[in-house]
């Protein structure tokens, strides 16, 4: 695993930007896994920057989102649909027929999944994928105790999840219960993984996650196993780890 360890929140951005973006350019038609929440906002927004500067081409990109609520349509402005629209899609030029998401809409979990699992496999192997990191270690919605062998499957959110997720929302009650999301399995197959990481907040789980031991307890400890993981974070979320205390970019 690569760690890279940037100043704040923006220069997170900038350098998780630039890697994603050193992907579009060495394969214009690749695959991108990608994340909702709040940490990829800025990556985001320095992607759209790029493209509308005439810098960076998503025409022939594909992208399959990990997750979506159950229950909620693309139009809610709290669906991930919604999300990916706002944030990236409609400030650059990707192909919506290239642009997936699990149908949060269709209220048989089988079908939802199964479906979800077809668009992966047609889709090819994800070149790059983006992941944020949940406070008890969720990856995508697998929450702790998920099996790693999973492909998309519908979720039950843990407690945890609900709340971390009820600033989005006007009261705890609008939560959505469960979620599809793409399988630890699924996550794991891609070639290369970038996660990212901001704030003091998260500084605990990024050491149980990175350097405690691989367990379904902390699903993101499984990236451990993974052969190209880069992890983008800032100093308040390295604060806890054992690394030096000068440079900008380690192997462990
Ligand atoms: C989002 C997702 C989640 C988030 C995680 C961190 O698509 O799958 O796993 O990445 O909950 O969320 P933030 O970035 O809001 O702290």
């Amino acid at each position: 695993m690569k760690i890279y360890r940037t100043k704040d929140y923006n220069d997170m951005s900038r350098t998780a930007a630039n890697l994603i973006s050193a992907q579009i350019i060495m394969k214009p038609d690749c695959v991108l896994g990608l994340a909702t929440g709040s940490t990829p906002v800025g990556i985001y927004r320095q992607l759209a920057q790029w493209h509308q500067k005439g810098e960076l081409d998503f025409s022939l990109v594909t992208t399959v989102n990990l997750d979506e609520y159950k229950g909620i349509s693309p139009e809610n402005p709290q669906s991930y649909h919604y999300f990916m629209e706002e944030n990236l899609f409609r400030k650059v030029n990707i192909d919506r027929s290239r642009a997936f998401l699990p149908d949060g809409t269709e209220a048989d979990s089988d079908d939802a999944c199964r479906k979800y699992n077809q668009v992966l496999h047609s889709a090819g192997t994800v070149d790059l994928q983006l992941l944020g990191l949940g406070h008890n270690g969720h990856i995508g919605f697998n929450e702790p105790g998920t099996f790693f062998e999973k492909e998309t499957h519908c979720v039950t959110l843990s407690d945890r999840t609900i709340q971390a997720n009820r600033r989005f929302f006007a009261s705890e009650e609008e939560v959505p219960r469960q979620a599809y999301t793409m399988g630890i399995k699924s996550i794991m197959s891609a070639k290369k993984i970038l996660v990212v990481v901001s704030g003091e907040d998260k500084a605990e789980i990024v050491k149980t996650a990175f350097f405690g031991p691989v367990t379904p307890q902390v699903p993101a400890s499984i990236l451990q196993f993974h052969a190209d993981v880069r992890l983008v974070a800032d100093e308040a979320a390295l604060s806890l780890c054992d690394i030096p205390s000068s440079g900008r970019l380690w192997s462990i």
